[in-house]
């Protein structure tokens, strides 16, 4: 064979088997993380477009964040897997990309699994394989209009997921459902019938399917509600044991493009049993955030925690305004890393979310809030940074004798976010329609944002985190949880509760100074 030829075809091989090599992700680290709308605890790529979190698990002390990226710009474009690893859910570090696009097209989201078993034969005996499904997309497939233009596709790592190799045996699971959504594949292993079961959205249902090795797929059952029409994507799968006692629930976690809480696209759930084939609700659908931004939330695979409780991620955004956001350098954080309990009250299950416990180690300052009655408004001061803090507020609601009370972050360009609370609608509201300058997205300042919370008495709990251009609050221990984003032009820097027509009893509360993983100190 001509020498020149043989050069070619090395040159060519080495170009393709070099796009999967990962580097140590240099080029990819920003050199300061300072600009004005970077969050300073919350996960976002040194630079371009993120969205969906995907193949997280946790494998010998370390955490690993798989999400949707597009390396060359800033909005969404040829989907490839970024990747981020932690070591305490709290301190992340961007990894190179793992999964570029291919021939069969972009790589849409998907889930990822320790094959302990080595089921999949990907691995042996002393190096277990860390197992990745995922959708491979086809653009041009797309835009033809055929109708099985999306595919679930492997890819492993047996380096403990640095590095990937697609399964030669791609695509895995076809479409011949006739529907043209067919993603999103979340995978977990089904103890009681040894099989592993994949979660699939298809357009406005999920369907379940199982294999004993990951690479062959039987079609099992379908999941929807009848006379739903909206797009599902995103499902997750899981048992959960309930808090305070013995039983076991399954839970389907599905994210819903259109008619969110709040407008735009959010995460739901439904409670009820998974018997290897069927799932059945025992509940209606509930939403898992009534903010507008947390999206396609997931669970990690092999966390290390009891059988009562799961962590998992979603990102801060929706679909509505996510491109149009006004971030520069890159698009979209995380929200923090939650941990997901099952309660039951008389005859509801519902899912309570709170921030993980590892992130108490950002506290720096703390301030304490003493007692006190407020009848008209007050600024709430001490060492802390309001646009990196975490604040914890009991209200008394049996002495409260205002029908309209919150809190306000805010700048001294009069910019503000209003969270207000009103016990005699048991309702609540987030209005970010002044927390910044407008014009960059008309959906984005539409509001305020509303959820349903029960005030009958008692006393309030809430929890903030507040991280510069994000606001997650967790009441009633996590019953409840509202996140929004918003863009101000300098970071909040003062906080006031307030109270209309009659006072508002606070029965005290913390505020601490968070520090940033990045290495930003409180003051
Ligand atoms: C959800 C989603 C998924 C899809 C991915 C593409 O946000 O639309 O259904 O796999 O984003 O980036």
């Amino acid at each position: 064979m001509n020498k020149a030829f043989i050069l070619i075809v090395l040159l060519l091989l080495s170009f393709y088997s070099c796009k999967e090599i990962p580097n140590d992700g240099q080029a990819l680290k920003s050199d300061n993380f300072t600009e004005t709308h970077r969050p300073k605890f919350h996960f976002t790529p040194a630079a371009a477009w993120m969205n969906d979190p995907n193949g997280m698990y946790y494998l010998e002390g370390t955490y690993h964040l798989s999400y949707q990226y597009y390396p060359d710009s800033t909005v969404w474009g040829p989907m490839h897997w970024g990747h981020a690893s932690s070591k305490d859910l709290v301190s992340w570090e961007e990894q190179a990309v793992i999964l570029y696009p291919d021939s069969l097209g972009y790589i849409f989201s998907g889930s990822a699994v320790v094959d302990t078993q080595n089921t999949s034969g990907f691995g042996s005996k002393d190096s277990i394989p860390v197992v990745a499904a995922f959708t491979h997309h086809d653009p041009e497939g797309e835009q033809a209009g055929s109708q099985d233009f999306q595919y679930q596709s492997l890819a492993y790592s047996i380096d403990k997921g640095y590095s990937w190799t697609k399964y030669e045996g791609n695509p895995v699971l076809k479409n011949n459902t006739g529907i043209r959504d067919f993603r999103d594949p979340k995978l977990i292993w089904h103890s009681e019938t040894s099989q592993w079961i994949m979660a699939l959205a298809v357009y406005d249902r999920v369907q379940f399917y199982g294999s004993v090795n990951l690479k062959q797929w039987q079609y099992l059952s379908e999941f929807g509600i009848e006379g739903d029409t909206r797009l599902w994507e995103c499902p997750d799968l899981f048992p959960l044991k309930i808090a305070d006692g013995e039983e076991t629930k399954w839970v389907l976690i599905v994210s819903i493009q259109q008619q969110g809480p709040n407008g735009g696209t959010g995460t739901s759930y439904f409670i009820g049993d998974f018997d290897g084939t069927t799932f059945t609700a025992e509940t209606n659908q509930q939403w898992l955030d009534w903010g507008a931004d947390n999206y396609a939330f997931v669970t990690w695979d092999n966390a290390p925690l009891d059988q009562s409780r799961r962590l998992g991620i979603g990102w801060m955004s929706n679909w509505q305004y996510a491109q149009e956001v006004p971030t520069k350098k890159w698009r979209s954080a995380m929200t923090v890393p939650r941990e997901l309990t099952l309660h039951r009250d008389d005859d509801r299950y519902y899912l309570k979310s709170l921030p993980v416990e590892a992130l108490r180690k950002l506290r720096s300052t703390k301030t304490n809030i003493p007692p006190e009655v407020i009848s008209n408004e007050k600024e709430l001061q001490g060492n802390f940074r309001v646009s990196q803090s975490e604040m914890e507020l009991l209200i008394d609601l049996d002495k409260t004798t205002s029908n309209e009370f919150g809190i306000t972050f805010y700048n001294e360009e009069g910019e503000a976010l209003k969270v207000a609370f009103y016990p005699g609608e048991n309702m609540m509201q987030v209005d970010r329609q002044q927390s910044g300058p407008e014009g960059f997205s008309d959906a984005f300042f539409k509001g305020p944002h509303t959820a349903p919370l029960q005030m009958q008495g008692g006393v309030l709990d809430l929890q903030f985190l507040s991280d510069v251009t994000s606001l997650e609050l967790f009441a009633l221990e996590g019953a409840l949880n509202f996140t929004d984003i918003f863009f101000p032009s300098s970071p909040y820097s003062r906080l006031k509760v307030w109270s209309k027509q009659g006072d508002l009893v606070l029965k005290g509360g913390t505020v601490y100074g968070l520090n940033s993983f990045r290495g930003y100190p409180q003051p």
